[in-house]
C-alpha cells in the first residue's frame, strides 16, 4: 500500500509513521505534504528520502476548493492508496473528503468524541478529567468525526499543565498512529486501544 500523509508542523507522528512501514509491513510512504513551507517535518521527510510537496493554503484564502484541488493534484501524481493527516492543521470539506471516504486516517489529540477541535488538553485540564488521550478515525466531512480506528488513554497528573499533558499524550501518539495504519494497511479495521 502507497501512503500519503499530510502535515503542517514538526512532523513527529509522520517520522514515527514512515518510520514503521519497514520490513513486512504491507504499506510505504510515497509523499509527505505541507500546507506550510517552513514546516520541520519536511526537513526530516527529505532526510528520510520521502518525496514532498508543498501546497502554501495562504494564496488561496476565500478559495477553498481551489487549495483542495491543488491537494489532489499533489494526489494525482503520487497515487497514494491511503491518506493519514498527522498534525495537519487545515479544515478539508467534503468535496476533499468524499473520494477518500474508507481510506483517509486522521489523529486527534483527545479521546473522541469528547474534545473535538483545538486546544484539547487545556479543555481536558478545565474539565478536571482523570483521564486524556488521543484518537485515530477515519476522516469523514465531520471535523474529528468518523469511525473509530484507535484510542489511547493517559492518566492526567496533579500538577499537569497543557503542555506537560500534551507531552504524555503525543508520546502515545506515537505508538498508537504506527499501530493503527499497519492493520488498516492489512484491511484490516479493528479498533486498536491502548495500554
Ligand atoms: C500535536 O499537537 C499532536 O497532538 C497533533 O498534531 C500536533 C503536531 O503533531 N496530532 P506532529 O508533531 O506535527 O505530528
Amino acid at each position: 500500500k502507497r501512503v500519503a500523509i499530510f502535515i503542517s508542523g514538526g512532523g513527529s507522528n509522520m517520522v514515527t509513521l514512515a518510520e514503521s512501514m519497514t520490513g513486512d509491513h504491507p504499506a510505504r510512504p510515497v509523499l509527505v505534504l505541507s500546507n506550510n513551507a517552513d514546516a520541520g517535518g519536511l526537513k526530516k521527510a527529505e532526510a528520510m528520502g520521502i518525496p514532498t510537496a508543498v501546497v502554501d493554503h495562504r494564496p488561496f484564502k476565500g478559495d477553498r476548493p481551489g487549495f483542495e484541488a491543488a491537494l489532489q493534484a499533489e494526489l494525482d501524481k503520487a497515487q497514494p492508496d491511503i491518506l493519514c493527516l498527522a498534525g495537519f492543521m487545515r479544515v478539508l470539506t467534503a468535496g476533499f473528503v468524499e473520494p477518500w471516504k474508507g481510506r483517509m486516517l486522521n489523529i486527534h489529540p483527545s479521546l473522541l468524541p469528547k474534545y473535538r477541535g483545538l486546544h484539547t488538553h487545556a479543555r481536558a485540564l478545565e474539565a478536571g478529567d482523570a483521564e486524556h488521550g488521543c484518537t485515530v478515525h477515519e476522516v469523514t466531512p465531520e471535523l474529528d468525526d468518523g469511525p473509530l480506528l484507535g484510542q489511547a488513554r493517559v492518566p492526567v497528573l496533579e500538577n499537569d499543565t497543557p503542555d506537560t499533558l500534551a507531552a504524555r499524550v503525543l508520546e502515545m501518539e506515537h505508538k498508537l498512529y504506527p499501530a493503527v495504519l499497519r492493520r488498516f494497511a492489512a484491511g484490516d479495521k479493528t479498533p486498536v486501544l491502548l495500554p
